[in-house]
């Protein structure tokens, strides 16, 4: 696919069939994704690919662990609630996929199973945990890096027709993604993409979330008309 085509037609996939993908697929897309640029060519990541009862078991703990109210244990820092701007365009996506998906605003039992979907990472048959090496923690430089790779990630997913969603909800309780996908002592986990063949039939899929006009998001400096 064109570059171009990928970037505009990308978008966060959250339906997925039962089909497993299989590792040389996964290896052709972490090998795409890994182009990703690093500090100094650091490379601090690295992928787990967690599938079937290992992942089974990562979503069941998940799940238990949030619905019995133990708080989210992340390895990163959180932000807390987004507000101002910040929430006014998490709630647009939410109204975006809420109307998709046909779940009114007053119907909490629907929207809890959103929520509780999004725990199970959206029943994807992969996801691939991302982690960096804990040598460099305390500086925010190894965290940019892994956000580069999993832009990458996506995109090079998307060109060869699988769909991802980064997923932070997937790894909220970091201990039961620690066990089950064997990250050893010495990684931090940032988070987990939930990976597989998009459903056709799953409306949220055909989402396209907003983004802020190109003109609100940069200023020139030292142009000739600024
Ligand atoms: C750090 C990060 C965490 C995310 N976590 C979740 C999540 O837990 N659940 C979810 O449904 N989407 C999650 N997303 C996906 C975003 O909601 C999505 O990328 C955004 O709304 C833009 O939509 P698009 O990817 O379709 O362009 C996450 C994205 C990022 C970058």
């Amino acid at each position: 696919m064109e570059f171009e085509h990928v970037i505009r037609q990308r978008r966060s996939i959250r339906g997925f069939k039962p089909d497993p993908v299989d590792k040389a697929t996964v290896l052709d897309i972490l090998s795409l994704a890994t182009r990703a640029p690093s500090s100094m060519n650091t490379q601090p990541w690295h992928f787990h690919a967690v599938a079937g009862a290992p992942l089974d078991r990562i979503r069941a703990g998940n799940t238990e662990r949030n619905l019995a109210g133990v708080e989210a244990s992340r390895e990163i820092r959180m932000h807390g609630p987004y507000a101002g701007v910040h929430r006014e365009r998490q709630k647009v996506i939410a109204g975006q996929l809420f109307d998709a998906m046909d779940i009114a605003w007053e119907d909490r039992a629907r929207r809890q199973d959103w929520v509780l979907r999004g725990f199970r990472q959206f029943d994807a048959p992969l996801s691939v945990v991302v982690t960096f090496d804990k040598a460099l923690t305390d500086n925010d430089i190894a965290i940019f890096d892994c956000g580069a790779v999993v832009n990458c990630l996506v995109n090079a997913a998307w060109s060869k027709g699988v769909g991802a969603v980064i997923n932070g909800q997937g790894i909220m309780q970091s201990p039961v993604v620690r066990e089950h996908a064997r990250i050893p002592d010495d990684q931090v986990i940032m988070s987990c993409v939930a990976m597989g063949y998009p459903l056709a039939d799953f409306p949220a899929n055909d989402v396209v979330s907003t983004r802020r006009p190109v003109e609100d998001v940069v200023s020139f400096v030292g142009y000739p008309d600024a």
